[in-house]
């Protein structure tokens, strides 16, 4: 049987990583065997990617350049963890995954969403997310958070407005795929998201008779 494909978006901040763990937390509790992985990384090639991608001294990566080396990554990604977990029957849970491409290099860096569709179609033949959960919370709010944190990578650097057209970008996206996309509202308390998380999965889980 074919595992499932969860996918968790949201901006800077908005705190994927603790509600990550969290969401393996209940999989695992369901008796699902879960592969935790990322994106741009998730393999060596996909993680040497990402240094670059992240490296704040590489100023002058072009928005094409940038664009190319994320599905890059994904082709290795995809070939050599997702698709065989997918296969094997284990859940996939991805910490960000092709939106993300739309709602950064897309609606962030002003790529053509056609452009972005093309490489999609090409690398992921059909593959797309079962579930998308995207934790959504104002973008100040989220740099305070992200800001707190370490030094800012390449694109934490980049500028409140680029923010603000990721953020629309992803609930743009989540407005009109409403099948598999899921609004968290990332503002609350952490209590208060994960119970959202737990009632998403348990609808999902229970949609999918798992
Ligand atoms: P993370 O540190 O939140 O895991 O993500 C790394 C950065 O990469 C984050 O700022 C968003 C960015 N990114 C893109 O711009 N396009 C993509 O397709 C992906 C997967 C991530």
């Amino acid at each position: 049987m074919k595992g499932k494909f969860i996918t968790i978006e949201g901006g800077e901040g908005a705190g994927k990583s603790t509600n990550l763990i969290f969401i393996r937390q209940y999989l695992k509790a369901a008796e699902k065997k879960v592969v935790l992985t990322r994106e741009p990384g998730g393999t060596s090639v996909g993680e040497k990617i990402r240094d670059v991608l992240l490296d704040k001294k590489q100023i002058d990566i072009s928005n094409d350049t940038e664009l190319l080396m994320m599905f890059a990554a994904r082709a290795q990604h995809i070939e050599h963890v997702i698709l065989p977990a997918l296969n094997a029957g284990d859940w996939v849970l991805c910490d960000r995954f092709t939106d993300a491409t739309y709602a950064y290099q897309g609606g962030g860096r002003g790529i053509d969403n056609e452009r972005i569709a093309t490489l999609e179609n090409w690398v992921q033949g059909t593959l797309r997310p079962d579930l998308t959960l995207l934790l959504d919370l104002p973008v100040e709010e989220g740099m305070k958070r992200a800001n707190k944190r370490s030094e800012p990578d390449r694109f934490e650097q980049e500028k409140l407005e680029f923010f603000n057209r990721v953020r629309n970008a992803y609930l743009n996206m989540a407005r009109t795929n409403t099948g598999r996309y899921r609004i968290v509202d990332a503002s609350t308390s952490l209590e208060n998201v994960q119970e959202q998380i737990t009632q998403i999965l348990d609808e999902f889980c229970v949609d999918n008779i798992l």
